[in-house]
């Protein structure tokens, strides 16, 4: 008997429509075109606007996305996972919330949060759950809304992210398709580099935390930079050799969007020409967690039954890894 196997079945995504270009960004903070282009591959990035809305409003239409292209019956959902650095609310499941409004009546829900690899971990995850047999059907949404926790006079950040959601469902496959290995690490080290100080258990909310805006993102950019290429190409070709794939058999890498540099050296290592390299960090900056399930979005229809994928992410934490996976449908 074939061992099963957990395949992506169905895609959806969410960008909001307002568009924040590095043009408007120039008027906002002291920063230009030229220096967000050439450092970090951005030209624009989408922020949601909504009022009251948070994270969920975007997995929702996400995950309602798929539904209506997957024709799935939400009430066969078995588990719906959220990925996210920002929940709608620091205690109440995010998850919890999105299945019940995607009318997932009979899934169990609960959110997971390793930075911008919680959906790559989230990944892992889902395809445990579906090989051990459990359950059939995992929907896996990344999604984040930086803009909440942004400092939009801190340049150094502030240029970097945007907002954005994706959803991907796994579900059992007997022929062999889906994930076929992963790679997780983690290291504490990294908290220092890139982290937001107040609102947690170690500094709770004050008048004081607020004035001296410890609620944003900090991040010692430099640092993250330097362990996110050594770590994510390391990785990335730690996963090939172990699987045999030599470039030539590798049709696409799946890199989470921090940085157009790092995704370079990252394809560089691992011998891939920049073709294969998905790419929409030009148009959305860094979503996050919804950085991969929206590269799937993107490229959906140039995927083919058994090409080989293989993800690759780095984040806060740090956290970091890869996901080797083939493809299990063609659009
Ligand atoms: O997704 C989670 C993981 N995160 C990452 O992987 C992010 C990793 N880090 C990076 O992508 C890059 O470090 C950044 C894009 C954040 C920054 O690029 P960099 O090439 O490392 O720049 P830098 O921080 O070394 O700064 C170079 C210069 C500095 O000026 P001086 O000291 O050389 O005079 C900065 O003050 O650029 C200045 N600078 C800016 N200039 C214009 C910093 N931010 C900006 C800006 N516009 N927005």
């Amino acid at each position: 008997m074939n061992k099963t196997t957990a395949a992506i079945t169905a895609v959806g995504g969410y960008v909001p429509d307002f568009v924040l270009s590095n043009k408007v960004l120039e008027t906002m903070v002291d920063t230009n075109d030229e220096w967000i282009t050439s450092r970090t591959g951005i030209k624009e990035r989408r922020i949601l606007k909504e009022e009251n809305a948070g994270t969920s409003y975007m997995a929702i239409r996400a995950a309602q996305d798929l539904i209506k292209k997957g024709n799935v019956d939400p009430s066969e959902i078995d588990f719906v996972l959220v990925a996210t650095a920002t929940p709608d609310l620091p205690v109440a499941s995010t998850a919890a919330y999105v299945a019940s409004e995607i009318g997932a009546v009979n899934a169990f829900a609960y959110d997971l949060q390793a930075a911008c690899s919680s959906f790559l971990y989230g990944m892992s995850t889902a395809a445990s759950y579906i090989e051990s047999g459990k359950y059939k059907k995992v929907l896996v949404i990344g999604a984040d809304k930086m803009s909440s926790i942004l400092d939009y006079t801190d340049r150094t950040t502030c240029i970097i992210f945007g907002d954005g959601a994706g959803a991907v469902l796994f579900e059992p496959n007997e022929e062999g398709l889906g994930v076929q290995d992963e790679y997780l690490r983690s290291d504490g080290v990294g908290r220092q580099f890139l982290k937001i100080d107040a609102g947690g258990s170690i500094l709770p909310a004050s008048e004081e935390t607020v004035k001296n805006k410890q609620h944003y993102v900090y991040q010692d950019g430099k640092s993250v930079f330097k362990f996110a290429v050594s770590n994510m190409a390391e990785v990335s070709a730690l996963i090939m050799e172990r699987n045999n794939l030599s470039h030539e058999d590798v049709q696409w890498l799946v890199p989470h969007q921090a940085n157009k540099r790092i995704i370079d050296a990252t394809a560089n290592r691992m011998g891939v020409d920049s073709e294969k390299v998905m790419i929409n960090i030009d148009r959305y900056g860094n979503t996050t967690s919804a950085t991969l399930p929206l590269l799937l979005f993107d490229y959906e229809k140039q995927l083919k039954k058994g090409d080989n994928l293989i993800f690759a992410a780095f984040g806060g934490g740090f956290t970091w890894g890869s996901i080797y996976l083939k493809w299990a449908y063609n659009s």
